[in-house]
């Protein structure tokens, strides 16, 4: 007898299996040998629902990372071979906040955590989830109130981003024009006038994964990296580095997560009956009116903006929707982002959310960041439609996005126009949010 196709519960929980290194989940094996700090929570949201011990246990894990002044790293490095070369590239140990023992990067990543402890809350009972609060509790407090603290210095309340990596949408259009038309070392413009990509393309390590055109370009690379050093000489030491540098941006991604991050560790205070510290609860009331300036009433949508002059970076992108997750934003203003969402020149595509509108100059299918479709995203604006008590455009999307998977695989992204795979294949987020989806 023929065997059975595996349901795509049991494909998803094989990927993240093959992913899995014990106490933490690779995002992919071989391109992506560490863990990172986003992929992980996502990750936890999927396995709870198979195995909460083990959701634990991906968080737990992220804890080991964190550094004495709160700060959670974007990634932390694996012991494997590529990890002297990495911990160098990082040298997390420059800074004295770093931990002992583990090398990390030097930077943050969107603040899912809460988010994470939460859902795996939902599958224990009271004494069990009273136990894992108090586990979690003082690490996701020191976590927002460092965010706070490192990064809103004039107390704005939005939090600034100083590395394109932190936002999770490495070369996302916004911060790309920021960085090209701003912010080029000397050395990547001769690169590029003199066409050396291709030289430099030999170098490096994930295009020998995936097709070059399905990532971001040399240049971009290169500008990230040239970032990434600058940082580093500075010791990731956020005073010095924006005395040195203008290139800070409150991200309207990182921000609508913080918010939903910041009302989930209220509701995680509440069932333990803790008091917020003062200053952290006058801090986050602070958050909410302020995102609101991140409007732009003229094209009706949210912008990131620069930090120093407060400039919105009007290039449009996925993070104009990421508002409806944070929950915050009138219905009004909701309303008008669905419509964005359903406008076949914007985000209304055959297989939706571009991660770019399709009305912009930037878009590329099959381009990373840069347009095509991923399942993270997908997951954070069926959360916030539903929130928002849009069910019949929640449940579409979630039908589309669990039809890529089903018929392509577990990619890391799709073509939002025909729904084509790109990226890599056995993907660690796509595998646990498309389990997420399977049951909600
Ligand atoms: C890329 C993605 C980022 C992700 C990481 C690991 O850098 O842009 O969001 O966390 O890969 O999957």
């Amino acid at each position: 007898m023929e065997k059975p196709e595996p349901s795509l519960f049991d494909q998803a929980i094989s990927v993240l299996e093959t992913n899995n290194h014990g106490t933490y989940t690779v995002p992919a094996s071989g391109m992506y040998p560490h863990q990172w700090l986003w992929d992980s929570c996502f990750i936890a949201i999927g396995q709870r629902h198979y195995d909460v011990d083990r959701a634990k246990q991906e968080l737990l894990s992220l804890t080991r990372g964190q550094w004495a002044n709160g700060m959670m790293p974007n990634m932390i490095l694996s012991k494997m071979g590529s990890r002297v070369r990495h911990g160098n590239v990082w040298r997390s140990w420059l800074n004295p906040n770093a931990p002992e023992g583990v090398v990390t990067s030097g930077i943050t990543q969107p603040p899912m955590l809460a988010e994470a402890v939460i859902r795996i809350g939902q599958k224990l009972n009271k004494t069990e989830r009273h136990n894992w609060y108090r586990i979690m509790y003082p690490v996701l407090i020191a976590y927002h109130q460092w965010l706070y603290d490192d990064r809103d210095p004039h107390s704005e309340g939005l939090v600034l981003q100083i590395h394109p990596w932190e936002t999770g949408l490495d070369n996302t259009p916004p911060w790309m024009q920021e960085l090209i038309e701003h912010q080029l070392p000397l050395w990547i413009r001769t690169v590029n006038k003199l066409r050396l990509e291709p030289l430099i393309n030999i170098l490096r390590s994930d295009t020998k994964f995936v097709h070059p055109s399905q990532r971001l370009s040399t240049l971009e690379a290169l500008a990230l990296f040239s970032v990434q050093r600058r940082l580093r000489r500075k010791n990731y030491d956020t005073t010095r580095i924006l005395t040195h540098s203008l290139f800070a941006i409150e991200d309207a991604t990182f921000n609508a997560i913080f918010i939903r991050a910041n009302d989930l560790l209220i509701e995680i205070a509440k069932e333990l009956r803790k008091k917020i510290p003062e200053n952290l609860m006058d801090n986050i009331n602070k958050t909410k009116d302020s995102y609101e300036q991140l409007w732009d009433q003229y094209s009706n949508q949210y912008y990131s903006r620069e930090f120093v002059t407060h400039r919105l970076i009007k290039v449009p992108s996925i993070a104009t929707l990421m508002p409806l997750y944070a929950g915050s934003i009138s219905n009004e203003r909701a309303s008008r982002l669905v419509k964005l969402i359903e406008d076949p020149h914007q985000f209304g595509t055959n297989y939706p959310i571009p991660t770019v509108p399709l009305s912009s100059e930037w878009f590329q299918a099959h381009r990373y960041w840069q347009g095509p479709t991923w399942i993270n995203t997908n997951w954070l604006i069926i959360d916030g439609l539903r929130r928002y008590g849009f069910y019949d455009q929640a449940e579409a999307l979630k039908e589309t996005t669990l039809d890529l998977v089903e018929k392509h695989g577990m990619y890391e992204y799709f073509s939002p126009i025909d729904g084509s795979p790109a990226g890599i294949a056995n993907f660690s987020w796509t595998a646990a949010l498309t389990i997420d989806l399977l049951n909600s």
